[in-house]
Protein backbone atom coordinates (compact mmCIF):
# COMPACT_ATOMS: atom_id res chain seq x y z
CA UNK A 1 0.00 0.00 0.00
CA UNK A 2 1.25 3.83 -0.89
CA UNK A 3 2.37 5.44 2.54
CA UNK A 4 4.18 8.36 3.29
CA UNK A 5 7.46 7.23 5.30
CA UNK A 6 9.66 7.90 7.90
CA UNK A 7 13.43 6.12 6.80
CA UNK A 8 15.51 7.32 9.38
CA UNK A 9 13.99 9.96 11.90
CA UNK A 10 15.24 12.78 9.50
CA UNK A 11 12.36 14.97 10.14
CA UNK A 12 9.33 16.10 7.17
CA UNK A 13 12.43 16.40 4.65
CA UNK A 14 13.17 13.54 4.49
CA UNK A 15 9.50 11.71 4.37
CA UNK A 16 8.66 10.05 1.22
CA UNK A 17 6.07 8.28 -0.46
CA UNK A 18 6.11 4.76 -0.92
CA UNK A 19 5.25 1.17 -0.47
CA UNK A 20 4.88 -0.58 3.29
CA UNK A 21 3.17 -3.53 3.77
CA UNK A 22 -0.54 -3.50 4.28
CA UNK A 23 -0.63 -4.10 7.92
CA UNK A 24 -3.00 -6.81 9.67
CA UNK A 25 -5.80 -6.88 12.76
CA UNK A 26 -4.81 -9.31 15.34
CA UNK A 27 -7.96 -10.54 17.43
CA UNK A 28 -10.17 -7.72 18.34
CA UNK A 29 -9.11 -5.11 15.63
CA UNK A 30 -10.20 -3.68 12.33
CA UNK A 31 -8.39 -2.97 9.29
CA UNK A 32 -9.40 0.40 7.32
CA UNK A 33 -9.07 1.89 4.36
CA UNK A 34 -7.95 5.40 5.54
CA UNK A 35 -10.16 8.11 4.18
CA UNK A 36 -8.54 11.47 6.29
CA UNK A 37 -5.49 11.45 8.29
CA UNK A 38 -5.31 14.56 10.42
CA UNK A 39 -1.84 16.33 10.37
CA UNK A 40 -1.03 16.83 14.28
CA UNK A 41 2.38 18.82 15.97
CA UNK A 42 2.81 15.25 17.66
CA UNK A 43 3.67 13.64 13.88
CA UNK A 44 6.45 16.10 13.36
CA UNK A 45 7.89 15.36 16.73
CA UNK A 46 7.48 11.68 15.58
CA UNK A 47 9.53 11.79 12.14
CA UNK A 48 12.09 13.72 13.96
CA UNK A 49 12.91 11.86 17.02
CA UNK A 50 11.99 14.07 19.53
CA UNK A 51 8.95 12.31 20.50
CA UNK A 52 8.05 10.09 23.37
CA UNK A 53 7.65 7.03 21.03
CA UNK A 54 10.11 5.85 18.25
CA UNK A 55 8.92 3.08 16.25
CA UNK A 56 11.69 1.19 14.29
CA UNK A 57 11.45 2.61 11.03
CA UNK A 58 10.45 2.00 7.96
CA UNK A 59 7.10 3.27 9.59
CA UNK A 60 3.91 5.96 8.28
CA UNK A 61 3.14 8.90 11.04
CA UNK A 62 -0.56 9.51 11.68
CA UNK A 63 -2.17 8.83 15.03
CA UNK A 64 -5.77 10.13 14.24
CA UNK A 65 -7.88 9.20 11.34
CA UNK A 66 -10.81 8.50 9.41
CA UNK A 67 -12.37 5.59 7.33
CA UNK A 68 -14.34 2.40 5.99
CA UNK A 69 -13.85 -0.56 7.54
CA UNK A 70 -12.13 -3.29 5.40
CA UNK A 71 -12.15 -6.21 7.65
CA UNK A 72 -13.26 -7.05 11.42
CA UNK A 73 -11.38 -9.61 13.25
CA UNK A 74 -13.60 -10.42 16.40
CA UNK A 75 -13.91 -6.83 16.64
CA UNK A 76 -17.59 -6.01 18.99
CA UNK A 77 -19.89 -3.81 17.87
CA UNK A 78 -17.98 -3.06 14.37
CA UNK A 79 -18.18 -4.15 11.13
CA UNK A 80 -17.13 -3.98 7.52
CA UNK A 81 -18.07 -1.11 5.60
CA UNK A 82 -18.81 0.76 9.22
CA UNK A 83 -17.26 4.21 8.83
CA UNK A 84 -15.34 4.77 12.00
CA UNK A 85 -12.90 7.24 13.38
CA UNK A 86 -9.96 6.60 16.03
CA UNK A 87 -6.38 6.72 17.32
CA UNK A 88 -3.87 4.21 16.61
CA UNK A 89 -0.20 6.30 17.88
CA UNK A 90 1.56 5.81 14.39
CA UNK A 91 0.58 4.69 10.98
CA UNK A 92 -2.25 6.31 9.69
CA UNK A 93 -0.52 8.56 7.22
CA UNK A 94 -1.02 4.96 4.44
CA UNK A 95 -3.77 3.75 2.59
CA UNK A 96 -4.55 1.39 5.21
CA UNK A 97 -4.51 1.07 9.01
CA UNK A 98 -5.37 -1.21 12.01
CA UNK A 99 -7.67 0.60 14.98
CA UNK A 100 -8.08 -1.59 18.27
CA UNK A 101 -11.92 -1.51 17.85
CA UNK A 102 -12.43 -1.28 21.69
CA UNK A 103 -10.79 2.43 20.65
CA UNK A 104 -13.00 3.95 18.09
CA UNK A 105 -16.43 5.11 17.25
CA UNK A 106 -18.68 3.98 14.52
CA UNK A 107 -19.67 7.52 12.89
CA UNK A 108 -22.50 8.57 11.63
CA UNK A 109 -23.19 9.13 8.28
CA UNK A 110 -23.74 12.92 9.22
CA UNK A 111 -20.48 13.70 9.65
CA UNK A 112 -17.70 13.83 6.70
CA UNK A 113 -14.54 11.97 7.11
CA UNK A 114 -11.91 14.89 7.33
CA UNK A 115 -13.80 16.67 10.43
CA UNK A 116 -14.54 12.96 12.21
CA UNK A 117 -10.07 12.65 11.16
CA UNK A 118 -10.08 15.49 13.75
CA UNK A 119 -11.72 13.70 17.19
CA UNK A 120 -10.30 11.20 18.70
CA UNK A 121 -6.88 12.98 19.32
CA UNK A 122 -7.56 16.40 19.03
CA UNK A 123 -11.20 16.88 19.99
CA UNK A 124 -10.31 13.75 22.44
CA UNK A 125 -7.04 15.66 24.07
CA UNK A 126 -8.96 19.18 24.73
CA UNK A 127 -12.10 17.58 25.78
CA UNK A 128 -10.51 15.55 28.20
CA UNK A 129 -7.97 18.52 29.24
CA UNK A 130 -11.30 21.04 30.10
CA UNK A 131 -13.71 18.15 31.49
CA UNK A 132 -11.65 15.36 33.52
CA UNK A 133 -8.48 17.50 34.18
CA UNK A 134 -9.33 20.89 34.76
CA UNK A 135 -13.13 19.77 35.76
CA UNK A 136 -14.37 23.83 33.83
CA UNK A 137 -17.48 24.53 35.01
CA UNK A 138 -20.43 26.90 33.27
CA UNK A 139 -19.41 30.38 34.03
CA UNK A 140 -16.05 30.11 34.61
CA UNK A 141 -13.46 31.94 32.30
CA UNK A 142 -10.64 29.76 30.38
CA UNK A 143 -7.60 31.06 28.38
CA UNK A 144 -6.88 29.30 25.04
CA UNK A 145 -2.95 29.54 23.80
CA UNK A 146 -2.63 28.65 20.63
CA UNK A 147 -5.72 29.05 20.22
CA UNK A 148 -6.21 28.74 16.70
CA UNK A 149 -4.09 25.41 16.24
CA UNK A 150 -5.14 21.63 16.40
CA UNK A 151 -6.19 21.30 20.21
CA UNK A 152 -6.42 24.89 20.81
CA UNK A 153 -9.71 25.13 18.35
CA UNK A 154 -11.03 22.45 20.03
CA UNK A 155 -10.55 24.10 23.61
CA UNK A 156 -12.12 27.43 22.59
CA UNK A 157 -15.09 25.30 21.26
CA UNK A 158 -15.32 23.05 23.88
CA UNK A 159 -15.03 25.89 26.76
CA UNK A 160 -18.20 27.29 25.13
CA UNK A 161 -20.14 24.30 24.64
CA UNK A 162 -19.58 24.14 28.54
CA UNK A 163 -20.62 27.58 28.89
CA UNK A 164 -17.10 28.88 30.03
CA UNK A 165 -16.06 32.81 29.38
CA UNK A 166 -13.35 31.61 26.40
CA UNK A 167 -10.41 34.15 25.61
CA UNK A 168 -8.04 32.65 22.89
CA UNK A 169 -4.76 34.02 22.31
CA UNK A 170 -3.25 33.45 19.38
CA UNK A 171 -0.34 35.55 16.91
CA UNK A 172 -1.31 36.81 13.92
CA UNK A 173 -4.77 39.15 12.76
CA UNK A 174 -5.73 35.81 10.81
CA UNK A 175 -5.82 33.47 13.79
CA UNK A 176 -7.34 36.35 16.03
CA UNK A 177 -10.53 36.23 13.56
CA UNK A 178 -10.67 31.98 12.91
CA UNK A 179 -10.68 32.14 17.06
CA UNK A 180 -13.67 34.75 17.61
CA UNK A 181 -15.21 32.98 14.40
CA UNK A 182 -14.78 29.30 16.26
CA UNK A 183 -17.15 30.88 19.32
CA UNK A 184 -14.24 32.76 21.60
CA UNK A 185 -15.88 35.51 23.50
CA UNK A 186 -12.54 37.45 22.94
CA UNK A 187 -9.06 37.43 20.83
CA UNK A 188 -5.75 38.22 22.34
CA UNK A 189 -2.58 39.02 20.60
CA UNK A 190 0.61 37.95 22.38
CA UNK A 191 2.78 39.05 19.22
CA UNK A 192 1.84 42.49 19.90
CA UNK A 193 1.31 43.14 23.58
CA UNK A 194 2.74 40.95 26.32
CA UNK A 195 0.29 38.36 26.96
CA UNK A 196 -0.35 39.44 31.28
CA UNK A 197 -1.42 43.30 30.02
CA UNK A 198 -3.50 41.41 27.73
CA UNK A 199 -5.17 39.07 30.27
CA UNK A 200 -5.95 42.03 32.73
CA UNK A 201 -7.58 44.17 30.26
CA UNK A 202 -9.59 40.99 28.84
CA UNK A 203 -10.58 39.78 33.00
CA UNK A 204 -10.53 43.50 34.74
CA UNK A 205 -7.39 42.97 36.61
CA UNK A 206 -9.38 38.89 37.58
CA UNK A 207 -6.97 36.78 35.69
CA UNK A 208 -8.75 33.55 34.50
CA UNK A 209 -10.03 30.15 36.08
CA UNK A 210 -8.35 27.75 33.93
CA UNK A 211 -5.55 28.23 31.26
CA UNK A 212 -5.12 25.61 28.53
CA UNK A 213 -1.10 26.07 27.24
CA UNK A 214 -0.21 23.63 24.42
CA UNK A 215 2.93 26.20 23.69
CA UNK A 216 4.95 26.31 26.50
CA UNK A 217 7.95 28.38 26.70
CA UNK A 218 7.49 32.58 27.73
CA UNK A 219 4.12 32.71 27.85
CA UNK A 220 3.71 29.58 30.10
CA UNK A 221 4.65 31.94 32.87
CA UNK A 222 2.67 34.98 32.06
CA UNK A 223 -0.23 33.15 31.89
CA UNK A 224 0.41 30.92 35.04
CA UNK A 225 0.68 34.40 36.85
CA UNK A 226 -2.67 35.41 35.31
CA UNK A 227 -4.70 32.80 36.80
CA UNK A 228 -7.20 33.43 39.63
CA UNK A 229 -7.25 31.66 43.42
CA UNK A 230 -8.11 28.02 42.55
CA UNK A 231 -7.00 28.57 39.60
CA UNK A 232 -6.37 25.37 37.21
CA UNK A 233 -3.08 25.60 34.72
CA UNK A 234 -3.45 22.94 32.21
CA UNK A 235 0.26 21.67 30.67
CA UNK A 236 -0.30 20.90 27.40
CA UNK A 237 2.22 20.93 25.15
CA UNK A 238 5.15 23.00 24.09
CA UNK A 239 4.85 23.88 20.73
CA UNK A 240 7.32 26.70 21.13
CA UNK A 241 10.18 24.29 21.08
CA UNK A 242 11.27 25.22 25.20
CA UNK A 243 9.86 23.03 27.99
CA UNK A 244 9.62 26.30 30.34
CA UNK A 245 10.91 26.12 34.15
CA UNK A 246 8.04 27.68 36.93
CA UNK A 247 9.14 28.99 40.50
CA UNK A 248 7.21 26.86 43.00
CA UNK A 249 6.59 29.97 44.58
CA UNK A 250 3.87 30.82 41.97
CA UNK A 251 1.30 27.90 42.58
CA UNK A 252 1.64 28.83 46.42
CA UNK A 253 0.76 32.28 46.33
CA UNK A 254 -2.01 32.06 43.75
CA UNK A 255 -3.70 28.72 45.74
CA UNK A 256 -3.71 27.13 41.83
CA UNK A 257 -3.30 23.97 40.61
CA UNK A 258 -0.33 22.82 37.77
CA UNK A 259 -2.47 19.71 36.12
CA UNK A 260 -0.48 17.79 33.75
CA UNK A 261 -2.40 16.14 30.54
CA UNK A 262 -1.19 13.14 28.56
CA UNK A 263 -4.07 11.93 26.95
CA UNK A 264 -2.42 9.09 24.65
CA UNK A 265 -2.07 7.67 28.12
CA UNK A 266 -5.33 8.32 29.12
CA UNK A 267 -6.56 6.11 26.19
CA UNK A 268 -4.91 2.81 27.87
CA UNK A 269 -4.91 4.36 31.61
CA UNK A 270 -8.75 4.90 31.33
CA UNK A 271 -10.49 3.02 28.23
CA UNK A 272 -14.44 3.17 29.11
CA UNK A 273 -13.64 6.82 30.09
CA UNK A 274 -11.95 7.82 27.05
CA UNK A 275 -14.79 5.78 24.68
CA UNK A 276 -16.89 7.56 26.17
CA UNK A 277 -15.61 10.36 26.06
CA UNK A 278 -15.32 10.20 22.29
CA UNK A 279 -19.01 9.45 22.17
CA UNK A 280 -19.80 12.73 23.58
CA UNK A 281 -17.58 14.63 21.40
CA UNK A 282 -19.76 12.28 18.36
CA UNK A 283 -22.58 13.48 19.89
CA UNK A 284 -21.98 16.77 20.35
CA UNK A 285 -20.48 17.53 16.36
CA UNK A 286 -23.63 15.62 15.29
CA UNK A 287 -26.49 18.15 17.09
CA UNK A 288 -23.96 21.30 15.62
CA UNK A 289 -22.05 22.21 19.80
CA UNK A 290 -19.12 21.48 17.80
CA UNK A 291 -17.67 22.37 14.44
CA UNK A 292 -14.80 20.87 13.30
CA UNK A 293 -12.28 23.15 11.45
CA UNK A 294 -10.79 21.59 8.47
CA UNK A 295 -8.74 24.42 7.00
CA UNK A 296 -6.65 22.22 4.37
CA UNK A 297 -7.00 18.65 2.67
CA UNK A 298 -3.60 16.97 0.99
CA UNK A 299 -3.51 14.00 -1.20
CA UNK A 300 -1.31 11.36 0.18
CA UNK A 301 1.54 12.24 -2.51
CA UNK A 302 1.70 15.77 -1.12
CA UNK A 303 1.94 14.46 2.77
CA UNK A 304 5.24 16.50 2.69
CA UNK A 305 3.77 20.08 1.98
CA UNK A 306 0.99 19.16 4.82
CA UNK A 307 3.19 18.38 7.56
CA UNK A 308 5.26 22.01 6.37
CA UNK A 309 2.35 24.02 6.48
CA UNK A 310 1.81 23.09 10.22
CA UNK A 311 5.26 23.22 11.19
CA UNK A 312 5.52 26.66 9.95
CA UNK A 313 2.66 27.83 11.79
CA UNK A 314 0.27 28.16 9.09
CA UNK A 315 -2.11 25.99 10.21
CA UNK A 316 -5.60 27.13 10.99
CA UNK A 317 -7.50 24.24 12.70
CA UNK A 318 -6.20 21.15 11.26
CA UNK A 319 -4.79 19.94 8.55
CA UNK A 320 -6.02 16.57 6.62
CA UNK A 321 -4.38 13.91 4.26
CA UNK A 322 -6.58 12.20 2.76
CA UNK A 323 -5.16 8.81 2.00
N1 LIG B 1 -0.70 16.50 26.25
C1 LIG B 1 -1.35 15.87 25.30
O1 LIG B 1 -1.98 14.83 25.53
C2 LIG B 1 -1.33 16.44 23.92
C3 LIG B 1 -2.23 16.00 22.92
C4 LIG B 1 -2.20 16.64 21.66
C5 LIG B 1 -1.30 17.66 21.42
N2 LIG B 1 -0.40 18.01 22.40
C6 LIG B 1 0.59 19.07 22.19
O2 LIG B 1 -0.10 20.31 22.00
C7 LIG B 1 0.69 21.14 21.16
C8 LIG B 1 -0.17 21.64 20.02
O3 LIG B 1 -0.51 20.54 19.17
P1 LIG B 1 -1.36 20.77 17.85
O4 LIG B 1 -1.31 19.50 17.09
O5 LIG B 1 -2.68 21.36 18.18
O6 LIG B 1 -0.44 21.84 17.10
P2 LIG B 1 -0.78 22.99 16.06
O7 LIG B 1 -2.09 22.74 15.40
O8 LIG B 1 0.43 23.15 15.23
O9 LIG B 1 -0.95 24.29 16.99
C9 LIG B 1 0.13 24.77 17.75
C10 LIG B 1 -0.08 26.26 18.01
O10 LIG B 1 1.01 26.68 18.83
C11 LIG B 1 1.36 28.00 18.50
N3 LIG B 1 2.82 28.15 18.43
C12 LIG B 1 3.54 29.00 19.15
N4 LIG B 1 4.83 28.89 18.86
C13 LIG B 1 4.95 27.97 17.91
C14 LIG B 1 6.05 27.43 17.18
N5 LIG B 1 7.31 27.84 17.41
N6 LIG B 1 5.80 26.47 16.27
C15 LIG B 1 4.55 26.03 16.05
N7 LIG B 1 3.45 26.51 16.72
C16 LIG B 1 3.67 27.47 17.63
C17 LIG B 1 0.72 28.34 17.13
O11 LIG B 1 -0.21 29.40 17.34
P3 LIG B 1 0.25 30.92 17.23
O12 LIG B 1 0.95 31.09 15.92
O13 LIG B 1 -1.02 31.68 17.33
O14 LIG B 1 1.17 31.13 18.41
C18 LIG B 1 -0.04 27.07 16.74
O15 LIG B 1 -1.35 27.38 16.32
C19 LIG B 1 1.91 20.32 20.72
O16 LIG B 1 3.00 20.63 21.55
C20 LIG B 1 1.45 18.89 20.94
O17 LIG B 1 2.52 18.01 21.14
C21 LIG B 1 -0.40 17.42 23.62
Amino acid sequence: MQALICDDYGGIDALRVGELPAPSPDPGSVLIEVESVAVNFADILLVSGDYQLRPDPPFAPGYEVSGTVVVANQAKGVSPGDRVAGFLWYGGMAERAVLVGSNLAVLPESIPFDAAATLPGTYGTSYHALVDRARLEAGESLLVLGASGGVGMAAVQIGKALGATVIGAVSSAEKARAVLDAGADRAIRYDEDPLRDEIDDATDGLGVDVVFDPVGGEMTEQALRSTRWNGRFLVIGFAAGRIPDIPLNLPLLKGNSIVGVFWGRFTTEEPDRHIANLRTIVDWVQRGRLKPVVQQTFPLADGKEAMKWVADRKAIGRVIINP
